[in-house]
């Protein structure tokens, strides 16, 4: 059944922040001399999340899961444009059609983004009204990947193994394609489209799986990357032009590059907010590397040591770029 919801629109200027990034240069001196992480839209979202650059308007979406807002930042201009979206956005995809696929609680909506209106098109999980769509991302053909998670009561203690993984056809038929996950997160594709990448949060790894392209079929899972104490839970992520991940450790402070063909650590970025949640390349040539946060769970004496916490960052100096995201073709 399609519903029609207007959202609130509105546009803000933000104000930014720099840090330089120097434990990270420390750990590296060679390899990362030149790296410098900005605070580039400095806002305390709850969930900051699913950043993802639209390079038609050279602008970066994202989201706020649990502030129920889909953003909008112009690096150009530095205003943010911002839509509410009535209940939690796990993401925002740009859509070939136009405007975006948003998960929405357990809807898969059709946002008009000129219009500021939202049709749901299809819903998931429907015999469990407490779960919620979490990260989504469009695969190289156009299916929409998108997972759920159950009910949170603080973050990371979820209702578990109430989630599964599905992707969204062009003609919106939905296949599900995993069930028990705790909180599916982590989604992209290798160079070759063969493999997806793949995060269930708290079994603290990095999976990989055979991809079918073509049909959109998963298969052989196995883990590219455990993750070592301290690091926190693998959360967003990202493979570069060389097909390395950028993984963002929610309650890490960081975002680590793993070789996923040898499991090892190739950089580690360190940001001045403990709960990173996703990454993006974008800009220009896609060598700025776009690092979401939260502030949800802080203290208050956590949040007055991390003022910047729920902010977007930009990572300049990695010395390697991103590849364009894709967009749904329902
Ligand atoms: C998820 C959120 C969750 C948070 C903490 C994020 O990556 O996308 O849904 O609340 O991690 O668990
Ligand atoms: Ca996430």
């Amino acid at each position: 059944m399609q519903s029609k919801m207007a959202p609130r629109w509105y546009v803000i200027e933000v104000s930014t922040a720099e840090t330089t990034n120097q434990e990270a240069t420390e750990q590296s001196q060679v390899m990362m001399s030149s790296v410098k992480v900005e605070c580039v839209v400095k806002m305390n979202t709850l969930i900051g999340e699913g950043p993802v650059w639209e390079e038609s308007d050279q602008m970066l979406l994202f989201v706020d899961i649990a502030g129920q807002k889909i953003h909008r930042w112009s690096p150009a201009t530095n205003q943010i444009q911002s839509m509410e979206t009535g209940d939690t956005v796990g993401f925002a995809v740009p859509r070939r059609s136009g405007g975006y696929v948003a998960g929405v609680g357990r809807s898969i909506v059709a946002v008009d983004w000129s219009a500021q209106m939202m049709t749901s098109l299809v819903d998931v999980d429907e015999n469990k009204p407490n779960n919620r769509l979490n990260d989504g991302k469009a695969d190289p053909m156009g299916r929409l990947l998108a997972g759920t998670m159950g009910k949170e009561k603080r973050p990371t203690q979820v209702e578990k193994k109430q989630g599964s993984l599905y992707s969204v056809n062009s003609d919106l038929s939905v296949t599900k394609h995993l069930s028990q996950v705790d909180i599916s997160n982590g989604l992209d594709w290798s160079l070759d489209q063969k493999t997806i990448f793949y995060i269930d949060s708290l079994a603290l790894t990095v999976d990989a799986f055979d991809y079918d392209p073509s049909t959109g079929h998963l298969g052989n899972r196995r883990v590219v990357y455990r993750m070592e104490e301290g690091e926190g839970f693998p959360d967003g992520m990202t493979v570069d032009a060389n097909g390395h991940l950028w993984v963002a450790c929610y309650n890490g402070g960081q975002v680590i590059n793993i070789d996923p063909a040898t499991g090892t650590r190739l950089q580690t970025v360190t940001l001045p907010v403990m709960k990173t949640t996703s990454c993006c390349f974008g800009g220009p040539d896609y060598s700025d590397l776009y690092v979401t946060s939260a502030s949800l769970g802080l203290a208050q004496p956590e949040i007055s040591h991390q003022p910047l916490a729920g902010s977007t960052f930009r990572v300049r100096g990695l010395g390697v770029k991103g590849r364009p995201s894709h967009s749904f073709s329902g």
